[in-house]
């Protein structure tokens, strides 16, 4: 149940069925550095050893203001191709269970790019999301010009990545980047109570359907295979048991 012990740079709060990870570098506004990707990748590690829903937000008001601009500057060509934050936003959007980032306050550059990598968004009222890599003569490159267009829309993405565009709360609900829109202080609440909604699912269901969501073009293989798991489980047995014993009792 404890949070954080081992970790510099987040606090981490082990439950049952769900790992709550809060970015937590308040006075860099949660920039995500070295250490963070470090740590990060040691809670991907754990997901994936035993898979649980990810509950994933920001200490203090602010989601993540990027990559640490400190270390980009350092940064050249090899640690470009070595894709410090897309392979890590890439292990998060494949982590086996859900994920959900509950937004408030800035969601920039990379911080945005973590946030796109997630399987639901919800937001608090401050929330703003954007990607000024450009401003800092680079791209965002760890996902935004990609995730963003099939988030949003390609047209979305353009007006983010090439023209600036920030996008607040209220913009990113009617666009469909986030599900929801809450005032903040209840933006946390808000969030357990959707991973407790999914957490009432078979967690089996869960896994396959996310596997098979995110698979490329049409692939009514890959959801027959899926099925012909599920199918077989005990769990699918007991629960619709359980769902045909209430009617008859009824
Ligand atoms: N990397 C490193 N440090 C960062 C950072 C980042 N991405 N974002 C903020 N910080 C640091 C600031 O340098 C400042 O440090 P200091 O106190 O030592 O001077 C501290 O966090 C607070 O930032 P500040 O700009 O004073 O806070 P603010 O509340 O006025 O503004 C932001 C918040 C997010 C609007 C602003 O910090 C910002 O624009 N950050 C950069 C966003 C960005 O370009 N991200 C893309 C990176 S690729």
């Amino acid at each position: 149940m404890s949070g954080g012990a081992g970790y510099e740079t987040l606090l981490v709060e082990e439950r049952d069925d769900r790992v709550v990870v809060t970015l937590n570098r308040p006075r860099a506004r949660n920039a995500i550095n070295a250490a963070m990707v470090e740590e990060l990748h040691a809670v991907c590690a754990g997901l994936e050893r035993r898979p649980r829903l990810l509950l994933l937000t920001g200490a203090e008001g602010v989601f993540a203001a990027g990559a640490d601009i400190q270390e980009l500057l350092e940064r050249g060509r090899e640690e470009a191709l070595a894709g410090i934050n897309s392979r890590l936003f890439d292990r998060v959007a494949r982590l086996p269970m859900p994920t959900v980032a509950a937004v408030d306050g800035y969601a920039l550059g990379g911080g945005a790019e973590l946030a796109y990598a997630c399987d639901v968004r919800l937001a608090g009222e401050s929330a703003v999301f954007g990607n000024p890599e450009p401003g800092l003569g680079i791209l965002a490159a760890a996902g935004a010009c990609w995730r963003l267009a099939e988030l949003a829309g390609v047209s979305v993405a353009k007006q983010v990545l090439l023209g600036g565009r920030r996008l607040d709360a209220a913009e990113a609900l009617r666009l469909g980047l986030v599900a929801e829109v809450v005032p903040d202080g209840e933006l946390l609440g808000r969030a357990h109570r959707l991973l407790d909604r999914m957490a009432r699912s078979a967690p089996g269901a869960l896994r396959l359907t996310k596997l098979v969501l995110d698979a490329r073009g049409p692939h009514p293989l890959a959801d027959d295979l899926a099925q012909a798991i599920l199918f077989e489980s005990e769990e699918k047995r007991d629960r619709m048991r359980a769902f045909l014993d209430k009617g008859a009792s009824s």
